[in-house]
């Protein structure tokens, strides 16, 4: 599970943050499955001011590196590239040492280690925005980082615009997955008696992230409840809006987080638009989840884990060179919390 290749030295990536240097990168110039990704080369960009060169020691993969990957559902292909991708450059989460930055960047210069997105983290050299990145907490490894920003905050996002609130009942499906396990920790830390809904496998796992509860789905519906929930997270498996609305006690919330599938264009979004649709119109509050990649929510998810209130869940590590393992193991069904790629082990 980890590289065969020697790694690049500190000194070297430094020298190779110039621009117009060429640095190793995973590339895909077509859609597909993980085989179109392949080891390559990038040439580092010039700084705009307010841009950040990253030497990248880790970068986790997650849903959406995935859809990137295959270009799905294909009616987010006007955005990213019709044909083809446009930035040929897999992976969106990273951690590493800041190598260089832009004229106007003033929080951030070189040498500080940092977690953020970019759009293509899988190279040793990724350039980002200053507003998508944070410091690293102090004692936290890169591989926790790396964990950290997609899934992390989307989890954030979830539980704060739900407005989960302590005693609250508060349902989480896709509880054992990167997102999930983000969302049952910050559920618990407002204080909410979270049940989680995953495989009996990851039930164990959920416990000791202090769910009160763990619904076994393979075996028990989770939407069917004495005690209504006042809050459902849904993360997986694409209810149906009448079976979320079953649930809820009424006045309740539903937060549409994501879910697998649906049709070949446009994947599951006619579930959220209809929920939001309705929503003016029925005793629930229905509504969904559009994730921003920002820095400061970023902030605020470190500060949690400073404090004590999330931690990241490692599932499995691979190297650079393991793409389509690492790939392999993010849709295998037997994750529990997030895959991370160590492009600089160690
Ligand atoms: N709205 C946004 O801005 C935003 C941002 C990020 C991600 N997302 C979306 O959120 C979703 C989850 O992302 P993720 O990274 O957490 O994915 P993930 O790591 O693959 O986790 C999803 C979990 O769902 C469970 N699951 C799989 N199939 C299921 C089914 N048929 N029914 C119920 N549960 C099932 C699995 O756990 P068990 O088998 O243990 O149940 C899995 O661990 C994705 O659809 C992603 O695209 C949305």
């Amino acid at each position: 599970m980890h590289p065969t290749t020697t790694p690049p030295t500190i000194e070297t990536t430094l020298g190779a943050a110039s621009p117009g240097a060429t640095v190793p990168a995973l590339i895909q110039h077509a859609y597909g499955n993980a085989e179109v990704v392949r080891p390559g080369e990038r040439v580092v960009p010039a700084l705009g001011p307010n841009d950040v060169a990253v030497a990248v020691h880790a970068a986790a993969i997650d849903r959406g590196t995935w859809h990137l990957m295959t270009g799905t559902p294909t009616m987010v292909r006007p955005a990213i590239g019709l044909r083809r991708p446009r930035n040929p450059i897999p992976g969106r989460d990273l951690a590493g040492v800041v190598l260089d930055v832009g004229t106007d960047v003033t929080g951030l210069r070189p040498g500080d280690r940092v977690h953020g997105t970019a759009n293509g983290s899988l190279t040793t050299v990724a350039v980002t925005t200053a507003d998508r990145l944070a410091p690293v907490p102090d004692g936290l490894g890169f591989v926790q980082a790396a964990a950290m920003p997609v899934s992390g905050v989307t989890a954030l996002g979830a539980v704060e615009h739900a407005h989960v609130a302590a005693g609250q009942r508060v349902l989480v499906t896709g509880a054992s997955g990167g997102v999930g396990t983000f969302a049952v920790q910050l559920a618990v830390g407002a204080g909410a008696e979270v049940t989680a809904s995953c495989r009996g496998a990851a039930a164990e796992r959920m416990t000791a992230l202090g769910a009160a509860h763990v619904v076994d789905r393979t075996t028990t519906d989770p939407f069917v409840t004495p005690d209504a929930y006042d809050v459902v997270i849904d993360i997986a498996g694409r209810p149906s809006v009448g079976r979320l609305r079953h649930a809820l006690r009424r006045g309740g919330t539903a937060m549409i987080v994501g879910g697998e599938g649906g049709s070949a264009l446009v994947g599951g979004m006619t579930r959220q638009l209809r929920a939001v649709a309705i929503s003016p119109f029925v005793p629930e509050r229905l509504t969904m989840l559009v994730a921003r990649e920002r820095g400061s929510d970023l902030a605020r998810l470190d500060q949690l884990l400073v404090d004590g209130t999330v931690t990241p869940v490692i599932d499995s590590t691979f190297g650079l060179d393991e793409f389509a393992s690492a790939m392999a193991r993010l849709t295998s069904g037997d994750v529990i919390g997030k895959v991370v790629i160590e492009v600089r082990p160690g």
